[in-house]
């Protein structure tokens, strides 16, 4: 398992690029089951949770191929297996994504139950009621979901919640389906936005992708047509917190300003500036950074992506913030490790308190998830001595070679082999 070494202290100077998203490509890549020709996907960034994608796509019957140096996925169809096994699903929960690419495609799914995760229990019950809607049945069998229609037929559905990946899953199935589907209550996030465009490029026919209510007719046939994944808002987000923390200024090239407003009017009220170019934007602090109160909500408000980034700013804050997390539970897994570096927060419930300090002291630490490992990156960049992130394939899920990107700008980071 690898782990990070961070020397603290350096405030990052210079132009740092945002790669595709990850949340975008990940549904995107999963709606070439779909697909009845060769696709080829551009802007597909390097992370583990991308190739886990391409080996259950391989699995399911299609032939895939990612060239690194150009980030680009190739897909052929082939003839599709209608099973996901635990082994792929658990390392990765959105590949219950393929549910609904396979029930519109083959009237049959075979798919593990991701089960919960270090975040929450993130159960899928939306996605299935939504299917039921469309005519599909489900059994659980030994912790498989197996589901079965006899084509499936468009419905009028309403969301208990606005969630991305129920909202994903029913477009894609939807897309291919026979007649009208309105979905309700829809989950509005870009990346969602990014997945009904790409199938619309390919003959689907979406509408209110972004707003609430989405409307999809569906067509016989989808016919793939060379797409590039939008790039990574969260990705991009922690690279302007990472200028804010360490009092620096950065170039982040390809930032997606306009799906970053929440996050960005946040940073604002935190001191820090913004520039916008037409290729990305400057971030950059002057004088102390300010504190704030936040609370996570479904896109267009502030992405629970980015609370545990911004956590670790608020530590060094002339004052006290608020954190209210809305979306999960179990999503303050951060502020321990944050905590014997020095920092001062409180937990209660679905709340935490987190009371400024002059400075955060480099420590050894533990990433729990994917974003809980950034805001410990971003702590150890900020703090005093040296940092080590340990566990830190969870953040290879979601960044790539991160220490690359920030030593160019200036980081003292290195890589380390540990032999458990
Ligand atoms: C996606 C993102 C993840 C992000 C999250 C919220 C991907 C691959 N992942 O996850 O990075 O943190 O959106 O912005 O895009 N829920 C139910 N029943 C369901 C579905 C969801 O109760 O059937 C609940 C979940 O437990 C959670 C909330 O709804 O509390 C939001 O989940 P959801 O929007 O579905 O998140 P994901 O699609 O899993």
């Amino acid at each position: 398992m690898d782990k990070l070494i961070i020397e603290g202290g350096t405030p990052l100077e210079g132009a740092i690029e945002v790669n595709g998203s990850k949340n975008a490509a990940l549904p995107i890549l999963l709606s070439s089951i779909l697909l009845e020709s060769p696709q080829t996907f551009r802007n597909v960034p390097d992370l583990r949770d991308i190739h886990t994608t391409r080996k259950l796509l391989e699995l399911l019957g299609l032939h895939c191929a990612y060239d690194r140096e150009r980030h680009e996925m190739r897909m052929e169809p082939g003839p599709l297996v209608a099973e996901a096994p635990y082994e792929l699903v658990r390392t990765m929960r959105a590949s219950v994504l393929c549910l609904g690419p396979l029930l519109a495609r083959l009237g049959q799914a075979k798919v593990a139950l991701p089960g919960g995760c270090a975040i929450g229990a993130r159960p899928v019950d939306q996605h299935l009621k939504g299917f039921e809607k469309m005519g599909a049945s489900f059994d659980l069998e030994q912790g498989y979901i197996v589901g079965r229609c006899d084509g499936l037929k468009g419905a009028e559905i309403t969301l208990d919640m606005p969630t991305v990946g129920g909202t994903e899953n029913i477009i894609m199935a939807a897309s291919i389906a026979e007649g009208e589907t309105i979905l309700h209550n829809a989950a509005r996030e870009p990346e969602i936005v990014d997945l009904a465009n790409f199938l619309n490029s390919c003959g689907a026919d979406i509408q209110g992708q972004g707003s609430s209510t989405v409307t999809v007719r569906g067509v016989p046939k989808l016919i793939g047509a060379d797409y590039a994944v939008m790039p990574d808002r969260i990705e991009a987000g922690t690279f302007l917190v990472a200028a804010g923390i360490t009092g620096g200024r950065l170039f982040v090239k390809n930032c997606p300003v306009q799906s970053l407003e929440a996050v960005i009017l946040k940073l604002q009220a935190m001191g820090m500036a913004f520039q916008e170019e037409e290729d990305g934007v400057w971030a950059s602090i002057d004088g102390p950074i300010q504190p704030c109160d936040l609370k996570t909500q479904p896109y267009p408000g502030f992405p629970t992506d980015m609370q545990a980034q911004l956590m670790a700013m608020m530590c060094l804050a002339s004052g006290t913030s608020m954190v209210d997390e809305r979306i999960f539970e179990n999503r303050f897994m951060h502020a321990s490790e944050l905590v014997r570096m020095g920092a001062r927060i409180s937990i209660t419930g679905h709340s935490a308190v987190v009371r400024g300090v002059p400075k955060l002291i480099g420590a050894e630490v533990m990433a729990s998830d994917l974003r809980a490992s950034a805001s410990l990156v971003l702590a150890g960049l900020a703090a005093e001595g040296t940092t080590q992130v340990r566990r830190i394939y969870h953040l290879d899920r979601g960044y790539e070679r991160i220490e690359n990107k920030l030593c160019k700008v200036g980081a003292k980071i290195r890589r380390e082999h540990e032999i458990d």
